[in-house]
């Protein structure tokens, strides 16, 4: 129950990495403070923390390593294509050298930009959904690696590049995901990939064109934390009764892609996704087969290492609702707006305040829909206080938009 005099302590799961609390009680990021970064700049404003990245690819290379799994990881382009961040992940291994992060990519334009921020064409791995034949002609002008996720595609593909070495994209019918929008497969045939029953046409297409088919691909849904480990490994479980029959109608598949997925916590309830557990369960299933494991994640590498700073430009009550108004809107934020997925919020003069009020978080673009956080715990606030939204690294930036003419956000990037 909720009433006058009802509080709710400040979070503290986000006091990890670079983020800390100035002497003067202010939210620092790498020991930059926040409020002077959005008084110079102007919201709306990323900041980005050039370590985390590193940190986050390197965690997840290290559980692999303890648990012996023999992997490759790629990072999911859409994700992130800044090219500062892309320098940083080009710069933990030159092409083929251990702990190096190849390019996962899912459209033409993403090939092109892999290429031109450093990537090897045979570091790239393509899985595209609804490809076109104009899709097909840039991907099959290079020589990447193209995963294909459907029945058309293998026969399209195979009409126009007979003989050519690619992957198989599956759908294992099971999901995981943050929400249900975000798990990619279930009960219910999702657009993704190639299912149970067209299999066997799939692999006659492949046989019709010789293709030769080294790797089979899945990706189960993103944003799961630690509660999910079991859904995904469902979905690996099954994805292993795919690479019997594929294995079994004589293909030599040598990588078996997991995809991506992994999430990042964003409240002090959440649990993070145990590493050693997940490289456990991958070499669990996966060894049997001696293949390379492969991983292509997005957001657990970007998701902490930006956070989106704004001005509260109005606090209104409206029907008994509080109404907290950011010079921000979905068009650089859109995780509430199309994933229902509200961000930690906090203040940026003190980030520890408590929370007195239950408010909606809304944005300045002309739509209902444009808020950020509904029935949120927050502190009281006055306008003109800034303040961040955590775990915006992933995502967002590249899904900006110029909607209602408001400008896409600046960012400035920080060294630690
Ligand atoms: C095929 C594929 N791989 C990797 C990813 C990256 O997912 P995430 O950012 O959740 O790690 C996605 C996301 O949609 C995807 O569709």
């Amino acid at each position: 129950m909720t009433g006058p005099g009802t509080t709710w302590p400040a979070p503290r799961w986000w006091r990890t990495g670079g983020y800390d609390i100035s002497a003067g009680g202010e939210l620092t990021l790498n020991g930059a403070s926040l409020s002077a970064l959005l008084r110079e700049h102007g919201a709306p404003l990323f900041v980005y923390d050039l370590a985390r990245p590193a940190e986050n690819m390197r965690a997840l290379q290290g559980a692999l390593q303890r648990a012996g799994v023999t992997y490759r990881t790629r990072f999911a382009l859409k994700s992130c294509p800044d090219p500062r961040i892309l320098a940083v992940l080009r710069g933990l291994g030159a092409p083929g050298a251990p702990g190096s992060v190849g390019m996962d990519v899912c459209s033409p334009g993403e090939v092109l930009h892999a290429l031109a921020n450093g990537w090897e064409a045979d570091e790239i791995s393509h899985t595209g959904t609804n490809v076109s034949e104009r899709d097909l002609d840039t991907l099959l002008a290079h020589p990447i690696h193209i995963n294909l996720d459907g029945v058309s595609q293998v026969e399209r593909l195979g009409r126009r590049a007979p003989g050519r070495t690619v992957g198989l994209r599956i759908n294992p019918a099971a999901g995981a995901g943050f929400t249900a929008a975000l798990s990619y497969a279930g009960e219910r045939p999702t657009k993704f990939g190639i299912t149970a029953d067209r299999l066997d046409d799939a692999l006659a297409a492949v046989e019709r064109h010789s293709l030769v088919v080294d790797t089979m691909h899945f990706h189960a849904g993103s944003g799961w934390l630690g509660d999910q480990l079991g859904s995904f490994e469902s979905a690996l479980r099954n994805a292993t009764r795919f690479l019997d029959r594929i294995l079994a109608a004589g293909h030599e598949i040598r990588e078996v892609n997991v995809g991506g997925g992994l999430g990042g916590v964003a409240r002090d309830d959440e649990q993070p996704v145990d590493l050693d557990a997940y490289a456990q369960v991958i070499r669990e299933h996966l060894a049997p087969y001696g293949v390379t494991a492969a991983f292509e994640p997005g957001d657990f590498v970007m998701k902490n290492a930006g956070v989106m700073l704004a001005e509260v430009v109005s606090v209104e009550r409206r029907g008994g609702t509080t109404f907290v108004g950011l010079d921000a809107g979905w068009n650089v934020d859109c995780s509430y707006f199309i994933y229902k997925y509200s961000k930690e919020i906090l203040t940026l003069a003190d980030p520890m305040r408590e929370r007195t009020q239950l408010v909606t978080v809304a944005g300045h673009i002309n739509e209902a829909g444009d808020v950020f956080a509904e029935d949120y715990p927050f502190p009281d606030v006055a306008e003109g206080e800034g303040v961040a939204l955590l775990n915006a690294g992933g995502y967002l930036a590249a899904m900006s938009s110029t909607h209602c003419l408001r400008p896409m956000a600046k960012a400035v990037y920080l060294e630690r």
